[in-house]
């Protein structure tokens, strides 16, 4: 079935790159990204695995783990991390999941047959340190995601766990941000010291609260 915002991710043990683990423990009280890709050596996947290997200190920022897999064995893996250090010119600081018996691939429905019927689509997982799942999304094999908004949600979904805020359309970090509408007035006023611009009643934007 699939997974739905909200739902608790569901727990594993697999083989990766950096030995057995148990997923739910290996996330400890971190965020947690898992994203699959179709097929290793293959050319978007191989650009998609350095561009986020480059991003590593940025995930480690913002207190996130970040885990990838395929139904790829274990020796594909660790033979192609070799080309992706080549060609992008990072090393792969990541775990690499190996999911032949699709186990993982199969909990988290990431084979979608009636595009391929062996191989993971490009799935993303946000997970929050309850373990539950904040953000889904699913990209064709021919498209290589953008691991620049996958920050930027996680930006979001920090900022909304920690101060109770909202991002609008399109915002960036450093942008104003939206007052959830469960705050009153009077809490908000509490809240954000640096105060906040009532536009309409439910519309209601603060500057950035961690700035
Ligand atoms: C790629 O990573 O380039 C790719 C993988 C599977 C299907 C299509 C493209």
């Amino acid at each position: 079935m699939a997974i739905r915002l909200g739902d608790t991710a569901p727990d594993f043990t697999a083989e990766t790159t950096d030995g057995s683990l148990r997923f739910h423990e290996w996330l400890g009280d971190s965020w947690g990204i898992l994203f699959s890709h179709p097929k290793d050596y293959t050319p978007v996947c191989t650009t998609e695995l350095g561009a986020v290997a480059k991003l590593h200190d940025e995930f480690q920022k913002r207190g996130t783990k970040v885990i990838g897999l395929s139904v790829d064995p274990l020796s594909d893996h660790k033979g192609w991390v070799g080309d992706i250090e080549e060609t992008q010119g990072v090393a792969v600081n990541f775990p690499l999941i190996a999911d032949s018996d699709r186990n993982v691939s199969t909990l988290y429905d990431m084979i979608h047959p009636n595009a391929d019927n062996t191989l993971t689509v490009r799935s993303v997982f946000i997970i929050g340190p309850d373990k539950k799942v904040k953000l889904s999304l699913t990209y064709p094999a021919s498209t290589g995601r953008n691991f620049n908004e996958i920050l930027r949600v996680l930006d979001s979904l920090q900022l909304t766990a920690n101060h109770q805020v909202a991002t609008p359309v399109n915002w960036n970090d450093g942008d104003d941000c939206i007052i959830v509408p469960s705050l009153s007035d009077e809490e908000a006023t509490k809240k954000f010291p640096k105060g906040f611009k009532t536009i309409k009643p439910y519309l209601r934007v603060t500057p950035q609260p961690n700035k």
